[in-house]
């Protein structure tokens, strides 16, 4: 069966001619339902919490004294926002700050107060420690992405951790996580072996991380009963490549190619950033800067494709998944916060970034398992921000929460041509998007309009679903660069997107729009 919106031959006349400004652009879509295709990953709106800055301390965890409402020492502001975008997993003690981190120090009463070397040598109280973060992640219900100590620890210690979160039985360990309040064994959903064993993580070639890589795989065992089979298995992350280091790629998944019983691996990460050309602020840019930016973020679709392709000479079935565990804005920190802070704002072209970058990974979703956004709190492009007992929701926030509706949908082809915009030296498609079929049985709709001027009109065209309606929101800013402050909390926030008679869909400027289609029953 076949249901037509509007049909229109605005979208071919478009491809080929630059509208007037002002013109009203339309442009085709094409979704055909009939063929779902891979599971999109609950696991791409992944999170990233690292001892860095404020994203912790001040950011999660305020201490059981705090006149901030808290439980247990964690913020319950932060609790509830994280909780409505429906966090599958975060990533914890680092990026950089994993591979110095050495987890005894952070459990029991008295904790040593240690130096965090990788951001700014400042003091590492260690009050957030192992039994903390098990308890932040299970108070948001998200899983635990615990990375271990490569670079500076010994894989006994990395084994020894596990033994400790895991163990259901009176081993020393076993009691000693007893004795210090948790009877039961914690759950790790996912384990990362090392960070950025190429840079901080320990500066290794590849054939040395791969040295590095078997031995950490081969201890690190995981005792909890509950976790022994299925969906519940833990999934190893070796490190994976620095965006375009394609022999790091290599190297590694040729190791796995001749693995042996004792080892293994479930995906190897990508980390790559979205930098500005010349160092900037977060904020206060124009239309060229914007257009940059997005064209720079793109160059993700390149290095999955690229990265996939030899993944796929050694592993054809797709058996190791693309972990992207590092992704987002990196911009200059704002003024008057610390250099290592990583401390920044977050306007609307971040919230195209986000999306623009999920759309990649759900179209790479049979290689792409995972993703974790740097950094979830106060930190690089955050989903909130805090300043004592403030707490402010960014605008890269609202397009995770979204996007919850493609967290285990299955991908639905979709082909669409609204042309490209032309911003000085860079051109860029008009417009991004993806389609699935979610958990609800609704079939979920995405478009990005990249252009910061025009607005867009849609008319898609169904193939394969009966709906009796549709209904979703639009993410657009008054500007490129709004942004939400403690002072305007909500000057970003989503809309009810515009669904004209005839089903055309009204798409702003710099946007992004999600819309569900109901089912007919
Ligand atoms: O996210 C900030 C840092 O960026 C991480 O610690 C490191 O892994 C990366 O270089």
């Amino acid at each position: 069966m076949k249901l037509t919106w509007l049909a229109t031959a605005a979208a071919v006349f478009l491809a080929i001619s630059p509208p007037a400004e002002g013109a009203e652009l339309e442009a085709k879509v094409a979704v055909d339902a009939a063929k779902p295709g891979p599971v999109i990953s609950r696991n791409i709106l992944g999170q990233f919490s690292e001892h860095l800055g404020r994203g912790v301390y001040d950011g999660i965890w305020v201490g059981p004294d705090s006149k901030i409402p808290n439980t247990r020492g964690i913020r319950n502001d932060v609790v509830a926002a994280l909780k409505a975008i429906h966090v599958p997993n975060v990533r914890w003690p680092g990026g950089c700050y994993a591979d110095e981190y050495h987890w005894k120090k952070g459990i029991g009463r008295d904790r040593p107060v240690t130096i965090n070397s990788s951001w700014g040598g400042v003091l590492e109280t260690n009050q957030f420690g192992t039994h903390e973060f098990m308890d932040f992640v299970d108070q948001i219900g998200a899983d635990a992405y615990v990375s271990v100590n490569v670079g500076a620890g010994t894989p006994q210690e990395a084994a020894e951790w596990l033994e400790y979160m895991t163990i259901d039985k009176p081993t020393e360990l076993g009691r000693l996580r007893a004795a210090n309040g948790h009877e039961k064994p914690f759950k790790v959903g996912i384990l990362g072996l090392g960070n950025e064993a190429w840079g901080c993580g320990g500066s290794m070639t590849p054939a040395e991380y791969v040295h590095e890589m078997r031995r950490f795989s081969n201890f690190t065992k995981n005792f909890n009963p509950a976790q022994k089979e299925g969906a519940a298995k833990m999934l190893k992350i070796a490190v994976g490549p620095d965006r375009d280091d394609y022999a790091w790629t290599d190297t590694v998944m040729q190791a796995w190619s001749k693995k042996v019983w004792s080892w293994d691996i479930d995906a190897i990460s990508l980390h790559s950033y979205t930098w500005p050309k010349k160092s900037e602020r977060a904020t206060g840019f124009d239309a060229h800067q914007y257009a940059e930016l997005l064209k720079s973020t793109l160059w993700m679709e390149e290095l999955v494709s690229k990265h996939t392709a030899i993944m796929d000479k050694y592993d054809p079935e797709k058996k190791v998944g693309l972990f992207v565990d590092e992704w987002g804005t990196w911009f200059k920190v704002e003024e008057g916060a610390p250099g290592s802070s990583l401390y920044q704002q977050s306007t609307q072209r971040d919230a195209v970034v986000a999306a623009l970058n999920l759309n990649i990974f759900a179209r790479h979703a049979e290689r792409v398992k995972g993703a974790n956004i740097a950094q979830t709190i106060n930190v690089l492009q955050s989903m909130i921000l805090t300043d004592g007992d403030k707490m402010l929701l960014t605008p890269t926030y609202h397009v995770f929460r979204m996007y919850t509706a493609f967290q285990d949908a299955k991908a639905v082809p979709l082909t669409y041509d609204a042309g490209t915009y032309t911003e000085g030296d860079v051109t860029l498609p008009r417009l991004d998007a993806i389609g699935a079929i979610g958990k609800d049985g609704k079939l979920w709709l995405s478009f990005t309009n990249l252009d910061p001027r025009q607005p867009l009109k849609i008319t898609p065209t169904v193939a394969g679903f009966t709906f009796k309606g549709a209904s979703g929101e639009t993410l657009a800013g008054d500007d490129m660069g709004a942004f939400n402050t403690f002072a305007a909390p909500a000057r970003v926030k989503p809309q009810p997107a515009v669904i004209k008679a005839g089903g055309v869909l009204e798409l702003p400027p710099h946007s992004v729009t999600v819309i569900g289609l109901d089912p007919m029953k």
